[in-house]
């Protein structure tokens, strides 16, 4: 098992030292492989936005940087734990960075039968950074299977850290059930409405985006219902057929050339 970790903060402070607990308490599972990246040791360059990686298929990206160097990680491991602090209720500027120089990703998403868990650490709530994290990495194509936010250990109460220290365990054994399982989610209503959407999109605007038609041909998305094969009941796919059609006309209305 390969497990890749993604640390978003500035420094070797809490969420480093989070991680480091997460990978002791995996490898006592198990002698499995743990990669952490800390973001902060790599060139990751600043996105001019020139579209390239959206437009075009492969690595156009004017930037001379380590982001092909983290995404070949990514793709050779069998899940990903992403950790940031909570700078202004949200994830560090680090983070954000790499997060948009994978923005094509949205369009063209590859990490499908890969696992991820979401971490968040600071004061308190966590929900909006770790909702923004876990759709940013499902939109990659990951299946998160487990958040968590952890406030400043050294400074809890014993009953609360205690409290922490158990919820962080059964969120890593549930990761690492769900890693070592490696199935792949039953999609919700939503999960099909928004493969719909993107099969929509890069058919009406095959022009516009030659790249996201090529690659959803190529990977014989076109002709599915969704990304891999999965129950899905006809009701189900009747229902996004038909908001699918609504959502295209109105679409036309709002975009030239739709
Ligand atoms: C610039 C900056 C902004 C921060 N903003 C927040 C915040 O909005 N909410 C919060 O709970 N903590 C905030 N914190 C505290 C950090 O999230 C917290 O100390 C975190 O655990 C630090 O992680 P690190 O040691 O891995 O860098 C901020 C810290 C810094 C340095």
């Amino acid at each position: 098992m390969k497990i890749l970790a993604i640390m978003g903060s500035p420094r070797k402070g809490e969420s480093f030292k989070v991680l480091q607990l997460i990978e002791e308490k995996l490898k006592q599972k198990e002698d499995l492989n743990f990669e952490s990246v800390l973001l902060k040791d790599y060139n990751l360059g600043q996105c001019k936005g020139c579209h390239l990686c959206i437009f075009k298929e492969g690595h156009h990206c004017p930037l001379d940087n380590d982001v092909p160097k983290i995404e070949e990680k990514m793709m050779d491991a069998d899940a990903i734990i992403m950790i940031t602090p909570l700078y202004s209720q949200h994830v560090t500027a680090l983070l954000k960075n790499y997060i948009d120089q994978l923005s094509y990703l949205w369009h063209r998403p590859r990490y499908f039968g890969k696992k991820a868990m979401v971490i968040a650490t600071g004061g308190a709530i966590f929900k909006g950074t770790l909702n923004f994290m876990e759709e940013t990495t499902k939109r990659w194509g990951y299946h998160v299977t487990n958040k968590i936010g952890i406030p400043h250990l050294d400074s809890l109460t014993d009953s609360y850290k205690q409290k922490i220290m158990t919820k962080l365990d059964q969120e890593v054994e549930g990761f690492y059930q769900n890693v070592k399982a490696g199935r792949q989610p039953v999609p919700s209503f939503g999960d099909v409405m928004w493969f719909e959407m993107w099969k929509g999109n890069s058919i009406a605007l095959k022009d516009t985006y030659p790249a996201d038609y090529e690659y959803w041909n190529q990977k014989g998305w076109i002709n599915e219902s969704y990304y891999y094969p999965t129950n899905i009941s006809i009701w189900k796919r009747l229902a996004v057929k038909l908001i699918g059609l609504l959502g295209s006309s109105y679409m036309k209305k709002m975009y030239k050339g739709y």
